[in-house]
C-alpha cells in the first residue's frame, strides 16, 4: 500500500512539473476548467480554452496571466470553434500542435514541418514572451513551429514584424471579424514590398486602408512622432526586399500590446502594475489624413487646412466640379505638361511631408549630393519627383528615391514633422508660382471685447452687405434665365410652388415652425396627407441657381437614419424652397433647456442621442460619398422624430448659402458662436475638427442641460466648458451631470461620454479624435481613453491684468466676426 501511495505521489508531482509551462504527446490539455491552462515559466502568459464575451464557442488561446481585464494575444483555432467543452490541444509524436473535439475531430492544426529525425521527442513550451514554441526536448534550439510566426491580430513586445524577400518570411496581423468572433476580419496589417517597402493596412478587398513608411533612416514616413518614445525601444531590418521590425518595452513592469482592432485602426495599449485595465497609448488613423490616398493622385492632405484636400503647387483639380463638393478622390492633374526633351523643367521643394507612396519607386542608395539626385531625376523623362531615401545622421542625409507615377497619399505635416519632397514641374509652372501669381490672402480677424466688438460688428455688417449687393445685382439677370433651362436635369422631386403654398395654407403664420439662419421654415401637409417642413430661402440669398441646384443635389442623396430627409425642392418665381421630411417632435433644445421638458429626457434617451448624432455626423465626414463639414452644429439643429431619435438637419447648409465661399476661402464665419472651435472662430479654419468641436460641445451640453454660450456675459464668470473643465479636473465627475438624469445614468458611460466630450473641444485641433476613433471611444471604457487637454476658449485664472486675452475669450454669442479680403 505505502509503495503504491508513493508511487501516486510520484506520479502527481511528474503531472505537476509538465502541466507547468509545457506539454508533450502524451499530455494533453483538456478543457476542463482552466485547471490544466499552461502558465509560462515566468508568470507572464496563460495558454488554455477561452469564450470571447457574447458567445458559448470555445478557442484556444494565449492571454496574460492573472490580469483581470482578459487580453487574448493568440488564437489558434479562431475559424473553426469548438462548441461545448470536448475540446483539447495535444502535440502528435511527430511535433504537429493539434485542437481536436471529443470526437477527435480536427479544428485546427500547426503547420508544423515535423523532424525527419526519427528520435524527435517534440515538446511546446509556452515562453515568459508569450511565444508558444514546438522544438525537440532535449535541444530547445531546434525550434520547429512558433506562433510568433503565425500571429493573429496582436503584435507583442519581441515579436519580429515584417516581410522578407529572399527568405520568404511574411508575418502580419488581421483583425477579429468582431469583439465576439476571433475568425479573420475584413483588416490586414502588412508589409509591402513593392517599390521601396512600406506598412499599409489593407482592407477586405485588399485595398490600402492605411499607410505608414518608406523607411527613411530615422523613422517610418508618416509616423514621425509617436506618444511611445519613452516606454520602447525599436528595432529596424530593412533593405530594398526587406523591412522587419520588432520592439522592446524598457520597464519590465510595464506590459505593452499593438492590436488592428474590426473595425480597422491600430492602437497600443499600455497595462501598468496594479492598473485595473488597459489604457490607449497611441492610436491609427488620428486623423483623416491616415486615410489612404484621401486626396487622390498628385494632391495634398493637410488635417488643420480648411478643406483638408489641395493640390500640389502646379497641380489643379483634375474634377472641378466633385472637388468643389469634398469629392477628392479623382485627385489632380498637372497645369502644364512637362517638357522634359527640352530640359527647361525645374523642381519645386515641398517641405514638411509625409513621403508619397512608394510601391512604385526606386532607390538609389549610392548617390551622395541632393544635386545629383536632381541630375538623374531631370535626365529621366518618367521621373516625377525625388525625395532624400535616408534622412538619419547629421549631414543633409544619402540616397535618393524616385517617382515615376503620380505622387499618391502625402500629408502635410503643420508642425514641422516630415520631409522634404522636390516634385518636377514645367518651367511655366515654376513661374507663376515664383511671381507670386498664388493664392495671396490676407486675412482679417476681428476680435474684441463686447463693446468694442459691436461696433466693429456694424462695420463688417456694412462692407459685407455692400459686397454682397453688387454682386446680387450682377447675378439678378443670369438667374432667371438659368431658372427656365436648367430644371430638367435635376434628378430629384421638384415640387410645384402651388402644391407648397397649398400645404402651407399660403405659408400662414401658424403654420411657422421656426426660423432658420436662411428664412423661415413651415409645417405643411400635402394632399396624400404626407407631413413636409418647408424651408423657404431669403431672396436675398446669395447663391446662383446654378449652385444651388448643384448642392441640392449632394444633399438629396445623402441617406442615413441620422440626417433628415429632403423630400425635394421647389424652383419656381424666384423662390426656393427645401422640402423636408417633418419631425414631430421638434428640435433637442427645446427639450434640453426647458425645465420641465429636460425631465422627459432620461439618460438612456440622451445616450441614444448622442451616438445617433455620432453616427450621423460620422456618415457626412467620411462615409457618405461627398465629404460634408456641417459647420453649424447645435442642439436646435438636432431634430427628434416620433422615437426621439435624433436627426441633424440644415446639414450642408452653411456651405450651400454662405454664397461667398469656395473650399479654403472663407470669407465669412457662418456658425453659432458657443459651437465654434478656436480655429475656426479666430482663423475661418474649418475641417471635420471644427465639426468635432461642436460636437463635443453639443455632447456637453446634452450631458449638463446647460447652454455653453449661457454665462458670457462678463469676463469673470466661466463657460460651460471652463465650468466642466474645472470639475473635471478636481475629479467633481458627478457635479457635471444634469440633475434630472442623475438617477438614470450610469456612472461608467456618463463618465466614458465626459471625457469623450472633452477630447472632442480640446484646444488644438490635432489632438481632437475624428468621427470614427469618436464612436469607438464611446463604446469604450473610460480608462481607455487618453486623457483630455484643456478645451478651447476656456477662461483660466484671473482675467483682469490680461485685457487682451480676457477679451478674446469672453466674447459674446454674436460678437465675432472674421473677415477674410482678398
Ligand atoms: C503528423 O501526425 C498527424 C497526426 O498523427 C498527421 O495528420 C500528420 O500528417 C503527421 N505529419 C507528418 C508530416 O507526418
Ligand atoms: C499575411 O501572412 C500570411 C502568412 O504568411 C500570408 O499568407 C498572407 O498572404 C499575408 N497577407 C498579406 C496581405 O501580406
Ligand atoms: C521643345 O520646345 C519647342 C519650342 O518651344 C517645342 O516645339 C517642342 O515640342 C519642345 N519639345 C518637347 C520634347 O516638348
Ligand atoms: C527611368 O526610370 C525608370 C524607373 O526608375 C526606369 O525603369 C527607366 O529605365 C529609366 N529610364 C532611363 C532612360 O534611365
Amino acid at each position: 500500500m505505502r509503495g503504491i501511495a508513493f508511487l501516486l505521489y510520484l506520479l502527481s508531482l511528474f503531472s505537476f512539473s509538465i502541466a507547468g509551462d509545457s506539454l508533450t504527446p502524451t499530455q494533453p490539455l483538456l478543457d476542463d476548467g482552466g485547471s490544466g491552462n499552461l502558465v509560462s515559466a515566468g508568470g507572464r502568459f496563460e495558454l488554455g480554452f477561452f469564450s470571447p464575451p457574447g458567445t458559448q464557442n470555445r478557442y484556444v488561446g494565449i492571454w496574460y496571466h492573472n490580469i483581470s481585464d482578459k487580453a487574448i494575444v493568440w488564437v489558434a483555432n479562431r475559424q473553426s470553434p469548438i462548441s461545448g467543452a470536448s475540446g483539447r490541444l495535444s502535440l502528435t509524436s511527430n511535433g504537429t500542435l493539434v485542437v481536436t473535439d471529443g470526437n477527435s475531430m480536427p479544428f485546427w492544426s500547426s503547420s508544423s514541418s515535423s523532424s525527419s529525425n526519427s528520435a524527435f521527442s517534440p515538446v511546446v513550451r509556452l515562453h515568459d514572451d508569450g511565444n508558444l514554441v514546438i522544438s525537440d526536448g532535449r535541444n530547445n534550439d531546434s525550434v520547429s513551429w512558433q506562433s510568433f510566426d503565425f500571429p493573429t491580430d496582436t503584435f507583442l513586445s519581441g515579436m519580429r514584424f515584417g516581410r522578407d524577400h529572399s527568405s520568404g518570411y511574411n508575418v502580419n496581423f488581421t483583425s477579429w471579424a468582431s469583439t465576439s468572433d476571433p475568425a479573420p476580419g475584413s483588416y490586414v496589417l502588412g508589409v509591402n514590398l513593392d517599390g521601396v517597402p512600406q506598412e499599409f493596412v489593407w482592407d477586405g478587398s485588399e485595398q490600402p486602408v492605411g499607410r505608414l513608411g518608406p523607411w527613411n533612416g530615422a523613422y517610418m514616413s508618416g509616423a514621425p512622432t509617436t506618444n511611445l518614445q519613452d516606454l520602447v525601444d525599436y528595432y529596424f531590418e530593412v533593405s530594398s526586399r526587406k523591412l522587419i521590425y520588432w520592439y522592446t518595452v524598457r520597464d519590465p513592469s510595464v506590459l505593452v500590446r499593438a492590436t488592428v482592432t474590426p473595425q480597422g485602426s491600430a492602437q497600443v495599449l499600455m497595462w501598468v502594475e496594479g492598473s485595473q485595465s488597459w489604457t490607449q497609448q497611441d492610436y491609427y488613423p488620428r486623423d483623416p489624413c491616415d486615410h489612404y490616398a484621401q486626396c487622390g493622385p498628385n494632391g495634398v492632405c493637410d488635417p488643420t487646412g480648411s478643406a483638408i484636400c489641395r493640390c500640389l503647387q502646379g497641380f489643379q483639380p483634375k474634377n472641378p466640379r466633385n472637388w468643389a463638393v469634398w469629392e477628392w478622390r479623382d485627385g489632380c492633374v498637372r497645369k502644364t505638361e512637362l517638357d522634359c526633351g527640352n530640359t527647361t523643367d525645374g523642381f519645386f521643394a515641398f517641405s514638411n511631408v509625409k513621403l508619397p507612396d512608394s510601391s512604385w519607386s526606386t532607390v538609389d542608395w549610392s548617390t551622395q549630393s541632393l544635386d545629383d539626385c536632381k541630375a538623374s531625376c531631370l535626365r529621366n523623362c518618367s521621373c516625377t519627383a525625388y525625395a532624400r531615401a535616408n534622412i538619419s545622421g547629421s549631414g543633409s542625409g544619402s540616397g535618393c528615391i524616385f517617382w515615376t507615377t503620380n505622387l499618391t497619399d502625402i500629408k502635410h505635416y503643420s508642425n514641422g514633422f516630415g520631409q522634404d519632397l522636390y516634385v518636377r514641374l514645367a518651367q511655366a509652372d515654376l513661374e507663376s508660382m515664383s511671381s507670386g501669381h498664388g493664392n495671396k490672402r490676407s486675412v482679417a480677424v476681428i476680435v474684441a471685447a463686447p463693446l468694442v466688438a459691436t461696433f466693429l460688428l456694424a462695420t463688417a455688417v456694412t462692407l459685407l452687405w455692400r459686397r454682397r449687393k453688387t454682386r446680387n445685382n450682377k447675378r439678378k439677370h443670369r438667374a432667371d434665365e438659368e431658372e427656365a433651362v436648367e430644371e430638367e436635369n435635376l434628378d430629384m422631386p421638384l415640387f410645384d410652388l402651388g402644391t407648397i403654398a397649398e400645404s402651407t395654407e399660403d405659408f400662414c403664420v401658424d403654420n411657422k415652425l421656426g426660423e432658420g439662419g436662411f428664412g423661415p421654415v413651415y409645417k405643411g401637409k400635402l394632399k396624400e396627407g404626407q407631413e413636409i417642413a418647408v424651408k423657404r430661402l431669403s431672396k436675398t440669398s446669395t447663391q446662383g441657381t446654378d449652385e444651388f441646384k448643384n448642392e441640392v443635389m449632394v444633399i438629396a442623396k445623402l441617406q442615413h437614419r441620422n440626417l433628415v430627409r429632403l423630400l425635394g425642392c421647389c424652383i419656381q418665381g424666384g423662390e426656393r424652397m427645401l422640402i423636408y421630411e417633418y419631425m414631430l417632435n421638434g428640435s433637442l433644445d427645446t427639450f434640453l433647456f426647458d425645465k420641465d421638458r429636460c425631465r422627459l429626457l432620461d439618460w438612456g434617451m440622451r445616450y441614444n442621442i448622442i451616438l445617433g448624432i455620432a453616427r450621423g455626423l460620422l456618415y457626412l465626414h467620411h462615409d457618405s460619398r461627398y465629404r460634408i463639414i456641417h459647420r453649424d452644429l447645435k442642439t436646435s439643429n438636432i431634430l427628434l422624430d416620433e422615437n426621439m431619435n435624433p436627426k441633424i438637419s440644415d446639414f450642408g447648409m452653411a456651405k450651400l448659402f454662405g454664397g461667398d465661399e469656395t473650399i479654403g476661402n472663407t470669407k465669412r464665419v457662418v456658425g453659432t458662436y458657443g459651437y465654434m472651435s478656436p480655429e475656426y472662430a479666430m482663423n475661418g479654419i474649418f475641417s471635420v475638427k471644427s465639426d468635432v468641436f461642436s460636437f463635443g460641445v453639443l455632447m456637453l451640453e446634452i450631458i449638463t442641460g446647460k447652454q455653453n454660450n449661457g454665462a458670457y456675459q462678463s469676463i469673470h464668470h466661466q463657460n460651460l466648458l471652463g465650468e466642466i473643465w474645472s470639475l473635471w479636473k478636481e475629479n467633481r465627475v458627478a457635479e457635471i451631470v444634469d440633475d434630472s438624469i442623475h438617477h438614470s445614468c450610469p456612472f461608467d458611460e456618463v463618465l466614458t461620454c465626459i471625457k469623450v466630450g472633452l477630447l472632442c473641444v480640446q484646444e488644438r485641433s490635432e489632438d481632437r479624435p475624428i468621427m470614427s476613433v469618436v464612436l469607438q471611444m464611446l463604446g469604450s471604457n473610460s480608462s481607455l481613453l487618453p486623457e483630455p487637454k484643456q478645451p478651447g476658449f476656456v477662461v483660466t485664472g484671473n482675467q483682469k491684468d490680461n485685457d487682451s486675452s480676457g477679451a478674446l475669450l469672453s466674447i459674446n454669442r454674436l460678437s465675432v466676426t472674421i473677415l477674410e479680403g482678398r
